[in-house]
């Protein structure tokens, strides 16, 4: 081997290793594009997985946030592939992406359960305001007060805000933990996929859902198919509701409807 080559190739471990992204993101991206293309070729892939920065991949949108002066990030805060020719099932690394907010695959053939995006809730996590520099680390450490983040802050990040999955070929049940996302989830949109089993009632606790949208599932109440749960009526903000084309019947509780 030549000493040239040799040198090329020190140089090349050197620039990877100080790659300035979030490299624990990038990488659950990179199984995630994996998971997603076994038998297809996506519409758009402009990016994916040929270069380090996953910040600048086609629907990816990174964050970063500044306290006193001290720069954290940056992050992927945002996936948005909608319509682009995505199959496959969402790998369980997926959850990786523990600060990731809105998420839109709407119209693909994403195939398997939700449960995986029911883990991605906000977390509070020690922020070290010493390092201005290291994205992952920072976050690494859970945290419940000031008091045991010595030298850092407190502070809560993530919690999936927007999920966008209709028209796919997700099934499975949507669980009760879908109560994780309670302080964050806005919107949820589920219609057109092939779910089954009861609507939680814990989706009575997303106190913070303005848009619920599940329609054309086979989702139903217990073992028959039977009345919508009283807990709809608890969310407060909604404005948003179809949960048409499924196997319920009865009529909507009567708690803080919206206009329909
Ligand atoms: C930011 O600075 C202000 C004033 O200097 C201070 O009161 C506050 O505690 C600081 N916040 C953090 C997160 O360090
Ligand atoms: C979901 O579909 C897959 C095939 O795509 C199947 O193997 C799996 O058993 C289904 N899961 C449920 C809960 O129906
Ligand atoms: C649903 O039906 C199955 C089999 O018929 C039974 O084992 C299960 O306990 C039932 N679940 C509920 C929630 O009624
Ligand atoms: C809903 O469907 C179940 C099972 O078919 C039936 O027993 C019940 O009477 C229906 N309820 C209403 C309000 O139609």
């Amino acid at each position: 081997m030549s000493s040239w080559l040799l040198l090329y190739i020190i140089v090349l471990a050197l620039a990877s290793s100080s790659t300035a992204y979030t490299i624990s993101d990038c990488s659950a991206l990179v199984s995630f594009y994996q998971a997603m293309t076994v038998n297809t070729k996506w519409t758009t892939s402009t990016g994916w997985v040929t270069t380090d920065d996953c910040c600048s991949w086609y629907g990816v949108t990174c964050s970063y946030s500044t306290r006193n002066g001290t720069g954290f990030g940056p992050w992927v805060s945002a996936l948005q592939l909608p319509n682009n020719q995505l199959s496959g099932y969402l790998p369980s690394s997926f959850s990786l992406l523990s600060r990731l907010e809105r998420l839109d695959l709407s119209h693909n053939k994403v195939k398997g359960d939700i449960s995986v995006l029911l883990q991605m809730k906000a977390s509070s996590v020690c922020i070290d305001t010493a390092t201005s520099q290291i994205p992952d680390t920072v976050f690494e450490s859970a945290c419940n007060s000031d008091l045991n983040c010595l030298g850092g802050v407190c502070s809560v990040v993530g919690g999936l805000k927007e999920i966008r999955l209709s028209d796919n070929m997700l099934n499975g049940t949507i669980g009760e933990e879908i109560s994780n996302l309670f302080k964050t989830l806005t919107i949820l949109d589920l219609s057109a996929n092939e779910l089954t089993g009861p609507i939680p009632a814990m989706i009575g606790t997303l106190t913070q859902l303005v848009e619920l949208n599940l329609y054309y599932n086979q989702l139903r109440l217990s073992n028959s198919s039977g009345p919508i749960p009283e807990m709809i009526g608890m969310l407060v903000k909604l404005k948003y509701l179809n949960v048409a084309f499924n196997l319920l019947n009865g009529t909507l509780p009567s708690q803080n409807l919206p206009p329909v």
